[in-house]
């Protein structure tokens, strides 16, 4: 059995000022009609043998998702709250726990809330491909065909042949964020992809290879699961003990060294969406690649983002920007610039 685990900790700051510390993008329509938690959950639930998904998120964002399952009407498995955030190896070892409580074969689907795949049929058979190599103790990833030297993403450098006969590879090297010059090697390389960040593994599996390269991690999320309290679909980690916890990702902690990691091609219509124009990439536009939302009025503008959510927004004569117009904040960017809106973000905090 496959149960789903859908980690929505993020805060996606480089979607501001859409996306807010207390309204991350995983919880706003951006894509489509549904929340893109809503959208990432809806994907999977009709799949066979898939279970209900386990919700691992923030004390803060656990009224919104509890309501947005109810919207899709999808009873999840639990929603587990993280008294602060740790980052994804943790938060993943803590749904591991969980599920091994009620199942010592269970098999984890660790999906992020927040990407768009546009092949689901595709996605379900890479899935299929993959739960044949986890079944013989692998940690699989999903390996995504890169487009562009991108520093935000893992790369991997594929093996040989895993022994599934899937067409996975056993996974020879794991680098996750590379600096630039590295990645322009590696997207030049026909035997790298992108980590998609989705992965299918054994609850058993992961456990393990996390108490062997990072036994404090292993040991406080332990101990956090143990003393949690359960009260309805939330349960809450033990504060203590989970502050005790190196914060640490999925990916460093785990996938850049265990030996048993296999990469799955696919070719699934992914991006996580992580910026203004990765959403622009994704949206379909008008003839001039303009892409509009909301109350917009444009004239003489091409290969632009415009995003009126409370008034009318009018464009004239540019190209190539990302406007973003909401009740307290407006941004105006160049398409170039949208990964820095993670600086404008930062600089505000320390200001205030
Ligand atoms: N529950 C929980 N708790 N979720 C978290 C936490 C946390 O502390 N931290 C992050 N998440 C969630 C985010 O909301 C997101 O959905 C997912 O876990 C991945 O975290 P990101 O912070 O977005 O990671 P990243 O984008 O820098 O890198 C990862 O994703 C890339 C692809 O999008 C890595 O896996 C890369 O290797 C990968 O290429
Ligand atoms: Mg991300």
């Amino acid at each position: 059995k496959i149960y789903p685990v859908i980690l929505s900790g993020g805060a996606g700051t480089r979607l501001w000022p859409l996306s807010r510390a207390a309204f991350p993008k995983q919880l706003l329509p951006l894509v489509g009609e549904q929340t893109m938690l809503q959208d990432t959950v809806s994907r999977v639930s009709s799949w066979p043998e898939i279970m209900p998904p386990l919700m691992v998120c923030g004390n803060e964002h656990r009224f919104m998702i509890a309501e947005q399952l109810r919207e899709i009407e999808v009873k999840p498995l639990g929603i587990m709250l993280e008294p602060m955030g740790k980052n994804t190896a943790p938060a993943v070892a803590a749904a591991a726990h969980f599920l091994l409580k009620q199942d010592e074969q269970a098999v984890m689907l660790v999906l992020p809330a927040d990407h768009v795949i546009t092949d689901v049929a595709a996605f379900q058979a890479a899935v299929q491909r993959a739960s044949v190599s986890v079944g013989q103790g692998a940690l699989a990833t999903f390996g995504i065909q890169p487009s562009k030297p991108e520093t935000g993403y893992g790369y991997i450098h594929r093996g040989a042949a895993h022994a599934s006969g899937e067409g996975n590879f056993i996974v020879d090297r794991f680098v996750e964020k590379p600096d630039l010059e590295t990645a322009k090697k590696f997207v030049a390389d026909e035997a790298y992809s992108w980590n998609s960040g989705m992965f299918l593994f054994k609850a058993r599996d992961y456990l393990n290879e996390l108490k062997e390269y990072r036994p404090q991690i292993s040991a406080a999320v332990e101990e956090a699961v143990a003393k949690a309290y359960v009260d309805l679909d939330f349960c809450r980690l033990d504060e203590v003990a989970f502050a005790a916890s190196p914060s640490e990702s999925i990916d460093y902690a785990v996938m850049e060294n265990t030996r048993r990691a296999v990469v799955v091609p696919a070719d699934i219509g992914w991006s996580d969406v992580g910026s203004w124009s990765a959403l622009w990439e994704v949206l379909p536009g008008d003839e001039a690649g303009n892409v509009v939302r909301g109350d917009v009025y444009l004239d003489q503008v091409a290969n632009t983002l415009v995003r009126a959510e409370s008034r009318m927004v009018a464009v004239l004569g540019v190209e190539d920007l990302i406007v973003v117009e909401t009740d307290d904040a407006v941004l105006i960017a160049h398409k170039d610039k949208v990964q820095d809106v993670k600086g404008i973000v930062d600089n505000l905090k320390s200001k205030k």
